[in-house]
């Protein structure tokens, strides 16, 4: 669906749903940045039609725009949230999300970071390294607690994007070459306070077309009968 009944021009005035843009501008001042809700929810429920034939938690990037209002309109409709820091951490439990809809990745998590997400008991850490296992492990440890991970898989796949926004290259800083995931699950199998929950892989962003998702998943999935 076009975005064109979310944001259109009448008699050459900009509006966002029913509001006139300059009418806002004018109230509030500039620079505004104008969200329509009613936008961000037909792209909820384009993504929940998608995948409604699977058990599926579908996680926002707060990394798009962690703003507490727009974060509460992906809470109020059940999405979970992906995050990439103890800000976002701290501002989707704000935002009164669910921690069991949590996913946490990013390769540079702090101990401190990674204290307050063992403490929130969040869905997933998507660790991207043997070194944050450990650390991760040790955290756990000293908090008499489990925390749940998953391991980001770096599957080598182009994503045909922009360089900058492609992750899933083998050059790419993110995540754990398929050789050496193996090794990553037997290490985090041995760890006491880890627990092992899934398979994590990001290939990159403003994706338009398919085959880059399927070649990934298709990688993932040989990965894991071998
Ligand atoms: C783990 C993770 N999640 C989400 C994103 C945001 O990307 P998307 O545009 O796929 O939402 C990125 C971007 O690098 C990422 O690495």
């Amino acid at each position: 669906m076009s975005f064109d009944k979310f944001f259109y021009f009448k008699d050459e005035k900009l509006f966002c749903e029913n509001v006139e843009v300059s009418e806002l501008a004018r109230t509030t001042g500039t620079p505004v940045y104008v969200y329509s809700k009613s936008a961000i929810i037909n792209r909820i429920n384009q993504y929940r039609e998608a995948f409604k034939e699977y058990p599926t938690i579908i996680c926002y990037a707060a990394k798009a725009n962690s703003n507490l209002s727009i974060l509460k309109i992906f809470r109020e409709y059940g999405l979970g949230l992906d995050i990439v820091s103890g800000g976002e951490l701290y501002r989707g439990l704000k935002a009164g999300f669910d921690p069991k809809k949590i996913v946490y990745a990013g390769v540079g998590k702090t101990d401190e970071e990674l204290k307050h997400a063992v403490e929130a008991e969040i869905l997933s850490f998507n660790v991207e390294s043997f070194m944050e296992l450990e650390i991760l492990d040790s955290i756990a440890e000293s908090l008499g607690k489990k925390a749940n991970v998953s391991i980001r898989i770096n599957p080598d796949v182009n994503p045909k994007t922009h360089p900058y926004i492609s992750t899933g290259l083998r050059e790419s800083k993110f995540g754990i070459d398929m050789e050496d995931a193996l090794k990553a699950y037997r290490f985090a199998s041995r760890k006491k306070n880890l627990n092992i929950v899934g398979i994590h892989c990001h290939i990159g962003s403003q994706i338009m077309e398919v085959s880059p998702y399927r070649e990934a998943v298709e990688k993932l999935w040989n990965w894991f009968l071998s």
